[in-house]
């Protein structure tokens, strides 16, 4: 209510890429506080046990994170975590600094709750975030990598390109995301394509196999892709032994400036796609999905249609500071009333019978507040935020990521 006003009243009377651009850096000096970061960690993440979730060997608090575009630089990932999110994707990184587009290039279409951006991957390259990700952290954080194609390198580059960010930003990821799926760099998303693909995401995955811990890898798609070649980058995913596909990126189908289109009216192709992947690959890849999320009842319903982690970005514009905390709080008790003790007991199980990971049964969990409980089958997991030991990952023996 309270942000709403100040949204309504003063936020968006400013350039939506200067008030981007304060955030980023008021959170970059709570990043450099450390009673102040702890305290905000301390009221706003999630701490909830039943929130927590194993994925490729990676624990997270809680499934809500926060999508790739918001902290390009690894600016402030971990004032970003005690803000509430379970996990920060930073990035799009590219292998050089460059300065993305001429502004403007990012617009608020407020009536529709959605944002139109091109901004073309404005970074100041691997190198300096490589150097930021290895600080030490004061807080838990788990931060995910997502980089992209620097613009003047030519498609027959481009797996050079990848690899070059990929061997600098691997080691200090908790896992890195190919995104071939951004619209505003020429070109890029054609690297979707499963001939381009192939031996782009063969040459990341072998560096992300060769560091210490072996760093997970996951590659981002467009909702503009046609279902069959939705079904190809499953099945290329599956055959290379990727550890999941993030689904989706902004959308060009839309009338508004040229860019790409986020929020609300993204939701519906989203989810689309999210379900189309489950029916695929069922639970042999992790589904992570993005796209139009506003609220609680919309992770639940991603959950459910089998996603084991859920980002959002625009809907947190919208929804203000507190958004993931909230609806962390949220899941909290909306598990509780569905008489569960962990979430990963709903996710897949309004998906098709034969990509559940486990036996549904007959309790029906509804997509907001049906009063139907089920009983939780599924192991809610006793690891500590951040990276697990490769070997050891359902053990619970964790890597701190203070020691990093
Ligand atoms: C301003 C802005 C910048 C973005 N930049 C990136 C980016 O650099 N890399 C990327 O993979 N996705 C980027 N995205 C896409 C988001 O990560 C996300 O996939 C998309 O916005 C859909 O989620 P949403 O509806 O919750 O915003 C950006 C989105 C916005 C709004």
């Amino acid at each position: 209510m309270m942000y709403r006003l100040v949204f309504t009243q003063v936020l968006r009377r400013f350039d939506a890429e200067a008030v981007h651009h304060r955030t980023v850096r008021g959170l970059a000096l709570v990043a450099r506080l450390p009673l102040l970061k702890r305290l905000l960690h301390r009221a706003l993440a999630p701490h909830d046990p039943a929130l927590r979730i194993t994925a490729f060997g990676v624990h997270f608090p809680g499934p809500l994170g926060l999508a790739a575009g918001f902290d390009k630089d690894a600016a402030c990932a971990e004032a970003v975590a005690a803000l509430g999110f379970s996990h920060v994707e930073v990035g799009t990184i590219t292998a050089h600094a460059q300065p993305g587009n001429p502004r403007p290039r990012l617009f608020r279409l407020v009536r529709e709750r959605a944002v139109v951006n091109r901004m073309g991957f404005n970074n100041a390259g691997a190198p300096a975030a490589a150097r930021r990700l290895r600080r030490t952290r004061g807080v838990p954080a788990v931060v995910g990598v997502n980089i992209g194609k620097t613009k003047v390198v030519p498609e027959s580059e481009a797996a050079a390109d990848y690899v070059t960010s990929a061997k600098e930003l691997a080691p200090s990821a908790d896992y890195l995301v190919v995104n071939v799926s951004s619209p505003n760099t020429p070109g890029l998303r054609d690297l979707q394509a499963v001939s381009l693909l192939r031996p782009l995401l063969t040459a990341v995955k072998e560096v992300c196999d060769s560091t210490p811990r072996r760093t997970p890898l996951l590659v981002k798609i467009a909702p503009d892709l046609a279902d069959d070649d939705v079904d190809a980058v499953a099945d290329l995913a599956l055959e290379l032994g990727l550890d999941g596909i993030i689904a989706t990126n902004t959308t060009i189908a839309h009338d508004g400036p040229t860019g790409g289109l986020s929020g609300r009216p993204l939701k519906a192709r989203s989810l689309e796609v999210l379900r189309r992947l489950r029916a695929r690959v069922g639970d042999r890849l992790t589904l992570v999905s993005v796209g139009g999320v506003e609220d609680v009842d919309d992770v639940w319903e991603r959950l459910l249609a089998g996603a084991t982690l859920v980002q959002g970005y625009t809907g947190w514009i919208y929804g203000g500071p507190l958004w993931a905390s909230r609806i962390h709080r949220q899941l909290s008790r909306r598990i509780r009333r569905h008489r569960l003790t962990s979430i990963t007991a709903i996710i897949g199980r309004t998906a098709p019978a034969d990509s559940r990971r486990t036996d549904p049964g007959s309790g029906e969990i509804g997509r907001a507040t049906s009063g139907s409980a089920a009983t939780d089958r599924t192991d809610p997991g006793s690891g500590e935020i951040g990276r697990a030991a490769p070997d050891s990952a359902e053990a619970g023996r964790t890597v701190s990521d203070d020691s990093r």
